[in-house]
């Protein structure tokens, strides 16, 4: 990887994701592994927004390798509380780990992390703008349950305007050249810069559209309405209710159609989707250890 830190999916080459999914292949295999290759690591997980998976992962990640985990999860017990800066909290951590991985509400936060700290910095999401991480599993996932990414049918779904990881997964799509159609509620469309950028980067096949119209594609990758990026709630939860991934909406769908999921879903999934086969959010979920075994192994130059 070329910098020191992962803070946007801008920041790898082709290549450089390639070689971490070869790596990522390689810790799958060795999650239960008695070699402990960061026994005197520490990892700093800075989490100012909640989350699940991305915390637990990170954390379990390290733990295979033997790293121990610094935990930040609920600011009101810290210095923050008292006024201290966000510059000065990390510039404090910074010399308490080997990395740091940091989640905030704010756009740029670990863009700012990174320039303050000497210690590698990841990513774990920064309000609507990056979450590197995620798209590494999302593009694995791709890559693991339907063999390649190039030329794959890929549906975006949902609110294309909020979802940090959409905008992050377009990108990462359009490098690897899938064929990608957005699909979103009117007013939640993906941001039009984001867009032409990956055109023009990429040569990249991007089409939008309003209709549940599935009947061409290989990935269905639904998000939800990201409520809490709302001005007003009551908007998004009436949003949410009108668009809903039902079986009506899949009739004519690929049989073998794989159906993705950044998780945590509300109700933007109908429970008749949510049992059916095709639904394999909770195994991508799962990726989310060995890719980030991946990612914090190279961040600190031990593969
Ligand atoms: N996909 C994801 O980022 O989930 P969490 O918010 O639970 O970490």
């Amino acid at each position: 990887m070329g910098g020191k830190d992962l803070i946007s999916i801008r920041d790898l080459a082709r290549e450089e994701i390639e070689e971490l999914f070869e790596l990522t292949d390689k810790m799958d295999k060795r999650l239960a592994s008695d070699s402990k290759p960061l026994k005197n690591a520490v990892i700093a997980t800075l989490f100012f927004e909640p989350s699940t998976r991305t915390r637990f992962s990170f954390q379990s990640a390290a733990a295979r390798l033997g790293a121990d985990v610094l935990s930040l999860e609920d600011i009101s017990t810290t210095s923050a509380a008292k006024g201290e800066t966000f510059i000065d909290t990390i510039r404090t951590m910074d010399g308490y780990c080997d990395l740091i991985v940091i989640r905030h509400k704010l756009e740029g936060s670990a863009r700012l992390a990174a320039d303050v700290a000497e210690r590698p910095v990841v990513n774990a999401g920064d309000g609507g703008n990056q979450h590197p991480t995620q798209t590494l599993i999302d593009l694995y996932s791709i890559r693991r349950f339907k063999k390649r990414i190039e030329k794959t049918n890929v549906c975006l779904v949902g609110d294309l305007k909020y979802a940090r990881t959409m905008r992050s997964l377009l990108y990462g799509l359009g490098m690897f050249g899938a064929n990608v159609t957005l699909v979103s509620p009117k007013g939640l469309e993906m941001d039009k810069a984001v867009i032409s950028e990956v055109k023009s980067r990429f040569s990249a096949s991007v089409s939008e559209t309003n209709a549940m119209d599935f009947s061409d594609c290989d990935v269905l990758y639904v998000c939800r309405i990201q409520k809490e990026r709302f001005a007003d709630p009551y908007e998004a939860e009436k949003v949410q209710k009108e668009f809903r991934i039902t079986g009506e909406n899949l009739k004519g769908a690929k049989p073998e159609m794989v159906i993705l999921h950044p998780l945590p879903k509300i109700d933007e999934i109908a429970p008749e989707v949510d049992a059916s086969p095709n639904a394999r959010y909770f195994e991508q979920a799962k990726f989310g250890v060995p890719i980030r075994m991946a990612v914090i192994m190279k961040l600190l130059g031990k593969a």
